[in-house]
């Protein structure tokens, strides 16, 4: 499932993000990346272990968990902290899959291993600010291209071969993380955040309905027979 979700972060909250990022130390790109998408990859980064990612994914963390579509489409067991890439004009991501497993090394002790079942960019520059940049995402359905406004995410199968275009003029400003999911399969995730949006529309209409007191029970008993924790 490709999901857009609008406003994930508020006009104001994005200028806070582009103010601080004004100040950022942009690092090489290849700092994170697997074996393979490596011939694949110019950008920049922030550094993992730099202040600013950490105070400004902390921002990330904070946005999402307010956001229930978020929730009800990621099913997120653990949540990778937010990183942050800028593609200056020429940079480039060409096609490639997401390592399956990263390893949170920001917390104390051993790293913690994370599986990549749902990968978001939250895109912080708006689409008139550079040309080109574009995600492409492979989908079973054809190739998705996604630029969207500043403030809003797109989450997608980590599963998926993805590329971002070049950047042929200004520069583009995004912040990615990935999911493991409580569901490892993404047509399972589906399947319950369509039934969790019928749920809620049914709540809202016919508020007093006892069918959906079933229903509901049938979205927790299907999430407990499927989430692997
Ligand atoms: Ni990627």
């Amino acid at each position: 499932m490709l999901l857009r979700i609008p406003n994930v972060l508020t006009r104001e909250e994005v200028l806070h993000f582009r103010e601080r990022l004004s100040q950022a130390t942009w690092v090489d790109g290849l700092v994170t990346t697997g074996h393979q998408s490596a011939k694949a990859k110019d950008n920049l980064q922030l550094h993992e272990q730099d202040p600013l990612a950490h105070e400004l994914g902390t921002l990330v963390l904070q946005a999402l968990e307010r956001n229930s579509t978020f929730f009800s489409a990621a099913l997120p067991l653990r949540i990778y902290p937010p990183m942050f890439n800028c593609y200056r004009e020429g940079q480039t991501f060409g096609y490639h899959v997401d390592n399956a497993i990263r390893y949170d090394r920001t917390r104390q002790g051993l790293p913690q291993a994370i599986r990549t079942d749902v990968s978001s960019t939250l895109f912080l520059c708006d689409p008139d600010e550079y040309d080109g940049g574009e995600l492409v995402i492979e989908d079973t359905y054809g190739n998705q291209r996604v630029k969207l406004p500043a403030g809003d995410l797109v989450l997608y199968p980590s599963t998926s071969l993805h590329k971002v275009t070049p950047v042929t003029r200004g520069a583009r400003i995004a912040s990615f993380f990935w999911s493991q999911s409580l569901l490892r399969d993404d047509s399972q995730r589906r399947t319950l955040f369509e039934l969790d949006l019928s749920i809620r529309s049914l709540t809202q209409e016919v508020p007093d309905h006892p069918a959906l007191v079933q229903l509901t029970g049938v979205y927790h008993n299907l999430l407990r027979q499927w989430s692997n924790v």
